[in-house]
């Protein structure tokens, strides 16, 4: 890790009963060389003492707005200046409605108005109180400001209900907020990253294409830029802005996707990732001029496109890592799994496209990693966030890649 030495780090308490967890997270980012400071909402004082997160963190908790002493010591302003991220955990559904509305009636939500650092909010309450159409609404709205979101978890909750809206543990946490500070890691490292839809024409106005945004694709590839990597994006037809760094090639179809793929290959790739959705089936010829309507019905023969990620696993040399991603609707694990084994991937990145809160066209996405050892899920955050941990740990990987060997290839090349 190392590098969250010297990073600066408010985590804004409020009040739940998920605040004990608060005190581990402390502890890991410390740990790590963060200097962390605590805001406590009057709320969160009725679970928990100051005192507590004054001993862990080693500098006395804000409570409030207008406390004289503790503006002598750190004014709120310039504690919010001095911040490189504002974590708030566990954050209240009263919390992120009153973040979504831009409230400035305390301490904590004051600090998240005044300070430039990344927002990260980490929920927790009822599972519906998560589930209710108001905290939709503003998770929404934060989201589609750029606020990280890290979990909630499901499972048994502290009032006997079973759903959505456990705290993310302390380690989730951690990593979330670790995996979001540039690392270095992928220095010298070439990536390769397919993203979007492809678009098969059918006719010059008419084509077969899919509802992919790009969006996880765009992420990555900025993770892997900042992580200082070489990275190539290769994209169907999406609009969203080239990341910094990136160098983007615009394609449309399955075919050229594969062709630019060839092309940036002709060095050494040290990562690929395919998070493009590439149509599985292209009509076997595109009509030259449009086609007119006729009888009551068409009939149009449709071919397989190449699997792109398949031959970049084959390739020679091979791409030192190979991470596909797998949209399901069911048996997401074993689906995945098969597809990782069949494609000869390294990693497989699996999200259940039949959630509705999250995948295809939204900022948020939930997955899980799938590799030789097994399947780890991924709490759910942003986008951005969450390629951020995609890149890490493919960084991972990378740095341990001269003794990889993918475990489907035993007498492939071995
Ligand atoms: N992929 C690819 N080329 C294709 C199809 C898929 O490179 N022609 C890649 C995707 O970018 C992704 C992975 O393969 O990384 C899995 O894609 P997915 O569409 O989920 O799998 P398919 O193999 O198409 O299987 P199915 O549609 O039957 O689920």
């Amino acid at each position: 890790m190392g590098h969250l030495q010297n990073r600066n780090i408010i985590i804004g308490v409020t009040g739940g009963i998920a605040a004990y967890k608060i005190a581990e997270t402390i502890r890991l980012l410390r740990r790590a060389g963060a200097s962390v400071r605590v805001i406590m909402s009057r709320g969160a004082q009725a679970f928990m003492t100051p005192l507590t997160l004054q001993s862990l963190s080693g500098h006395p908790v804000h409570t409030d707005l207008l406390d004289e002493t503790a503006e002598m010591g750190m004014g709120h302003i310039e504690l919010a200046r001095w911040a490189d991220a504002y974590l708030i955990a566990p954050a209240t559904a009263d919390t992120l409605a009153r973040l979504a509305m831009g409230r400035a009636d305390d301490l904590l939500t004051t600090t998240a108005l005044a300070t430039p650092a990344p927002l990260f909010v980490a929920p927790a309450m009822n599972q519906q109180m998560w589930a209710s159409q108001a905290t939709t609404a503003n998770m929404k709205l934060l989201l589609d400001r750029g606020v990280h979101v890290i979990g909630p978890e499901s499972g048994e909750q502290a009032c006997g209900d079973i759903g959505a809206g456990r705290l993310s543990e302390p380690s989730d946490i951690y990593a979330a907020i670790d995996a979001f500070f540039p690392t270095g890691k992928l220095a010298g490292k070439k990536v390769i990253i397919t993203a979007g839809p492809t678009l098969e024409p059918i006719d010059p106005v008419r084509f077969i294409s899919n509802h992919s945004s790009g969006k996880m694709g765009f992420a990555l590839a900025q993770a892997a830029a900042e992580a200082g990597a070489d990275t190539v994006l290769i994209c169907g037809p999406v609009t969203l802005e080239t990341p910094a760094g990136v160098t983007r090639i615009d394609i449309r179809t399955a075919a050229e996707m594969l062709d630019a793929c060839r092309l940036y290959s002709a060095t050494p790739v040290d990562l690929f990732i395919g998070s493009a959705a590439v149509a599985d089936y292209r009509p076997q010829t595109a009509a030259e001029q449009k086609i007119k309507k006729g009888g009551a019905s068409i009939t149009m023969e449709l071919v397989r496109n190449p699997d792109i990620i398949g031959e970049m696993a084959q390739m020679n040399p091979r791409p030192a890592v190979v991470v596909g991603f797998a949209a399901e609707t069911e048996d997401l694990v074993d689906h995945a799994q098969a597809k990782r084994l069949a494609k000869q991937l390294d990693v497989i990145v699996a999200n259940d496209v039949s959630r509705v809160d999250i995948g295809f066209n939204s900022d948020a996405n939930a997955v899980t990693w799938i590799d030789e050892s097994g399947a780890e899920t991924i709490a759910m955050t942003t986008k951005n966030n969450l390629a951020k941990i995609v890149i890490e740990r493919c960084a991972g990987l990378l740095g341990s890649s001269a003794d990889l060997e993918f475990s489907g290839r035993e007498g492939a090349g071995s």
